[in-house]
C-alpha cells in the first residue's frame, strides 16, 4: 500500500498528514495561524513565513508518531511548492527536501491548485473524471475541468480578487473579525439581499471570468453612506456574490465539454447560499453535485498528499531536489 506524507505552507496554514493509496488519512496536524494575523486584517507573508518555520518540524514528528510510521515506511514526501507565499512555501518545501534526502524517500513538488483540484476524489471514491470544479478561497478564484491527474482545463480566473477575498474585505469595512467569510454569512441571515443595490460585475460576459473588486468598493460605499443596516448589506454582498457565481458558472459549463458532477472547493463552499445556489444549478444541468467535507475543502496536507498518491498511481516520477519554490504557478 502506497503511503505519502503531505506537506502544506502556501498561506496561513502549517499542516501535515500521511495518507494512504486506500484513501486512509493515517494521520494530520494542522496549526493555524489565524490569531498572529487576526490585528492586521488579513494574512502577513513574513509573519506566516516565521510561523510555518517554528511549528513545521514539530508537526511531521507529530504525524509521524501518530501513524506509528517512521520515514523508511513512508513512499514518497509530497510538498506544496506554489503557488502561494514565497516564505512560506520555502519553509515546507526544503523542509521536504531535507527530510527526502535525509531517507532516501522520492520528493513529489505539488503544485497547491491541483492538491485542491483532487481533494474531492480523496473524499469520494465514486468521483471519476471529468468534472467541473469551482474553486474558491482566500487566494484563489477558478474554474477547471478536471481531466485526470496532470490535465486541467483552466476556464475561468479572477481578475482582480479572489471571492473569499471579498468576503474578508468587505468583512472588514463592515467591522467584523477577520476570517470574515463566516462572520458575512451570519451576519447576513438577519439582513435583506435585495435592500442595498451592488454590483453583479461581469456578469453577462461571454468568457466566465470574475471580479470582485467593484463589488467590495460598491460595499464600501454603501458603508460609508450611512444609509444602510450593516446586516443589509451583508446579505446583499452575498446575494451578489451567489449571482455572480452562478452567471460565471452556467457560461464555464457551456464552454466546456461534458463532466460527471459539478464540485466546489476552498473556503468560501463552506458558504451555505453558495452551496444551496451551486447544488441547484447542478441538479439543472442533470450533474452530480458534491463538495469535499470542510476540513479537506480549505488548507490542509492530506490533500497534497492525496495529489502525490495520485501522480504515483497514474506512473508519474519525484521531482529532483533543485526544484524551486514557485510563487506563482498556474495548473
Ligand atoms: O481555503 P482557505 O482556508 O484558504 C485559502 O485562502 O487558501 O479559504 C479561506 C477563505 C477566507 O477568505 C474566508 O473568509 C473564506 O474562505 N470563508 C468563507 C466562509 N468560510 C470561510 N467565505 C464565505 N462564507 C463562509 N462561510
Ligand atoms: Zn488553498
Amino acid at each position: 500500500m502506497t503511503i505519502v506524507l503531505g506537506i502544506e505552507s502556501s498561506c496561513d496554514e502549517t499542516a501535515a498528514a500521511l495518507v494512504d493509496g486506500d484513501r486512509r488519512i493515517l494521520a494530520q496536524a494542522i496549526a493555524s495561524q489565524e490569531a498572529e494575523h487576526a490585528p492586521y486584517g488579513g494574512v502577513v507573508p513574513e509573519i506566516a513565513a516565521r510561523a510555518h518555520a517554528t511549528r513545521m518540524a514539530p508537526l511531521i514528528e507529530k504525524v509521524l508518531k501518530e501513524a506509528e510510521l517512521g520515514l523508511k515506511e513512508v513512499d514518497a514526501i509530497a510538498a506544496t511548492a506554489g503557488p502561494g507565499l514565497i516564505g512560506g512555501v520555502m519553509v515546507g518545501l526544503v523542509s521536504a527536501k531535507a527530510l527526502a534526502m535525509a531517507s532516501d524517500t522520492p520528493l513529489l513538488a505539488i503544485n497547491h491548485l491541483e492538491g485542491h483540484a483532487l481533494s474531492p476524489r480523496l473524499a469520494d471514491a465514486s468521483l471519476e473524471f471529468p468534472y467541473a470544479l469551482l474553486l474558491v478561497s482566500g487566494g484563489h478564484c477558478q474554474i477547471l475541468r478536471v481531466e485526470g491527474v496532470g490535465k486541467y482545463q483552466r476556464l475561468a480566473t479572477t481578475i482582480d480578487d479572489a471571492l473569499g477575498e471579498a468576503f474578508d474585505k468587505s468583512a472588514k469595512i463592515l467591522g467584523l473579525g477577520y476570517p470574515g467569510g463566516p462572520a458575512m454569512e451570519k451576519l447576513a441571515l438577519e439582513g435583506d439581499p435585495e435592500a442595498v443595490p451592488l454590483p453583479r460585475p461581469l456578469v453577462g460576459s461571454g468568457e466566465p471570468h470574475f471580479s470582485f473588486a467593484g463589488l467590495k468598493s460598491a460595499v464600501l460605499r454603501a458603508a460609508e453612506s450611512g444609509e444602510h443596516k450593516p446586516a443589509d448589506i451583508a446579505a446583499s454582498f452575498q446575494q451578489a456574490a451567489v449571482d455572480c457565481i452562478l452567471d460565471r458558472m452556467r457560461i464555464a459549463l457551456r464552454n466546456m465539454g461534458p463532466v460527471n458532477a459539478l464540485v466546489v472547493a476552498g473556503g468560501v463552499a463552506a458558504n451555505k447560499a453558495i452551496r444551496a445556489a451551486l447544488e441547484e444549478l447542478a441538479t439543472e444541468h442533470g450533474l452530480a453535485f458534491t463538495a469535499p467535507p470542510l476540513p479537506l475543502c480549505t488548507d490542509n496536507a492530506a490533500m497534497i498528499a492525496w495529489a502525490g498518491i495520485e501522480r504515483l498511481a497514474a506512473g508519474g516520477s519525484a521531482d529532483p531536489l533543485d526544484i524551486s519554490a514557485r510563487p506563482r504557478w498556474p495548473l
